[in-house]
């Protein structure tokens, strides 16, 4: 089962005696509406037709990876990237993928001269992202970083698309919105994120009345162990060092703050339709487990693997197959021991702060991102401390209390706004009053 935009598991479907393939609109283990064992508008038999918006990030190079392993079962329709023409160019090459775009237009004399004379089209700009998403594919990876990602991704959603969903910052910012769209225009998500994919493989859509909770596990970050003046004095180069995870750096200094579960609590609550108090957090240092799914019988039912970003990707591209990833297979008694403990509200206020602003409904989540992209990119740049990150979040979101996001448009209004806000609150701050 993939998320279409009408699984709902605080509603569950009417009667608790149904059988598999009755919840109305969905067949289980395939798209809705599609014939058994045929991939939504593809032809059977022939390569899926693939598309990554972000090729050149983290996300987008291990899709890349797998790709090249998998020649004979895929093709290339589109890659973006923002400013990485060398990069993106080699990948079209190696791909031989039809079209490459490149957000920034000064980097379009690059590209273009780097793909001269290989018939591939090349373009720039913000159209050229959505015409990369709108291309015929079947098949679009999410791989941009940030709300940036949203218009691109959209593109890919009113097209109907398979959309393997990464990019968690357009669900925060958009949230029911975008999922209307998902919704209206018949698109599928398939969670790309490990937490959501580990729950998506675990989570039973055809009877989610059995579900009482998920959990989704989180490694700590580099600075689990750090006091918080520790914390006050750490460099972007600290920061991006994950213990676990080799990721872009935004998600890597989410990752430190433990924002980055904040923003996967509200992207779990849009995608598996469930409220926060339903969705837990437990840190654990080994990331083994990815996420778990407790059922109203006690049973719970967990997904493991080694910390690899290539096996969710792996499964997505598959899906409703599995695709062979060449990453390290578990063992576990090499890994010996796996532990666990709660977060650390005090130390690590970013968690708190979603979860509040989840609660405001509306334009909360879009509001904490704005300012979150903002003051990590501060950060980044040395203009702020580390602990000044979660208190320039707070600080914005007491000065724009949400309100109701009524249309797309709000959206990108509301995240200009916010942004705009937080800038002004990163300049006068010299520490952050976390730490005070
Ligand atoms: N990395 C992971 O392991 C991981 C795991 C789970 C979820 N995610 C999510 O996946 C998304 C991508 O993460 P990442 O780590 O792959 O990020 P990343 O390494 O920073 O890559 C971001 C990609 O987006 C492009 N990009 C950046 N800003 C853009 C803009 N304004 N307009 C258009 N394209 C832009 C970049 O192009 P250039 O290379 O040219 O800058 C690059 O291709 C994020 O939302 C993240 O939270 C990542």
């Amino acid at each position: 089962m993939a998320i279409t935009g009408s699984t709902r598991a605080d509603q569950p479907p009417a009667g608790s005696g149904e059988t598999r393939g009755q919840i109305p609109g969905q067949i289980p283990g395939q798209i809705p509406g599609q014939i058994p064992g045929q991939i939504s508008g593809q032809t059977p038999g022939r390569p899926r037709r693939v598309t990554i918006l972000g090729s050149t990030g983290s996300i987008g190079q291990s899709t890349v990876d797998l790709l090249l392993r998998n020649r004979d079962a895929f093709t290339v329709e589109a890659l973006t990237a923002h400013h990485n023409t060398a990069l993106l160019a080699e990948q079209a090459k190696a791909l031989d993928a039809r079209f490459a775009a490149v957000a920034d237009p000064a980097d379009y004399p690059a590209l273009k001269e780097a793909l001269s004379g290989c018939g591939i089209e090349v373009a720039c700009g913000r159209a050229a992202l959505v015409e990369a998403a709108e291309r015929p594919a079947d098949w679009v990876m999410a791989g941009i970083v940030g709300a940036a990602g949203l218009e691109p991704t959209l593109a890919a959603v009113r097209q109907g698309r398979i959309v393997a969903f990464a990019n968690k910052e357009v669900l925060v910012s958009a949230g029911s919105l975008f999922m209307r769209e998902v919704a209206a225009h018949g698109a599928t998500l398939l969670p790309v994120d490990s937490e959501h994919n580990a729950i998506w493989q675990c989570f039973d859509f055809t009877r989610v009345e059995g579900i009482e909770k998920i959990t989704l596990t989180c490694s700590g970050g580099p600075f689990r162990e750090h006091s918080l003046a520790a914390m006050r004095d750490v460099t972007p180069a600290q920061a991006v060092a994950h213990p676990t995870w080799r990721m872009g750096a935004k998600i890597s200094v989410d990752s430190a703050t433990l924002m980055n579960k904040g923003l996967e609590v509200i992207e779990a609550h849009y995608l598996f339709q469930l409220a926060s108090e339903r969705i837990d957090i437990v840190v654990h240092p080994q990331s083994i487990i990815h996420g778990l799914v407790t059922y109203r019988d006690g049973s719970v039912l967990a997904h493991l693997g080694s910390p690899d970003m290539r096996t969710p990707i792996a499964y997505a591209l598959g899906w409703p197959g599995r695709t062979a990833a060449p990453t390290p297979r578990l063992d576990l008694a090499a890994v010996g021991r796996l532990t666990f403990e709660a977060p650390d509200d005090q130390r690590f206020p970013a968690l708190r702060l979603a979860r509040e602003a989840l609660a405001r409904g509306g334009a909360g989540p879009t509001v904490l991102n704005a300012a979150n992209e903002t003051a990590v990119q501060a950060f980044l740049t040395g203009q702020i401390g580390f602990l000044d990150i979660a208190a320039t979040v707070e600080d914005t979101l007491e000065r724009m209390p949400g309100g109701n996001l009524d249309s797309l448009e709000d959206v990108y209004n509301l995240d200009r706004t916010a942004r705009e806000i937080a800038a002004t609150l990163i300049a006068p701050r010299g520490h952050s009053r976390v730490a005070e």
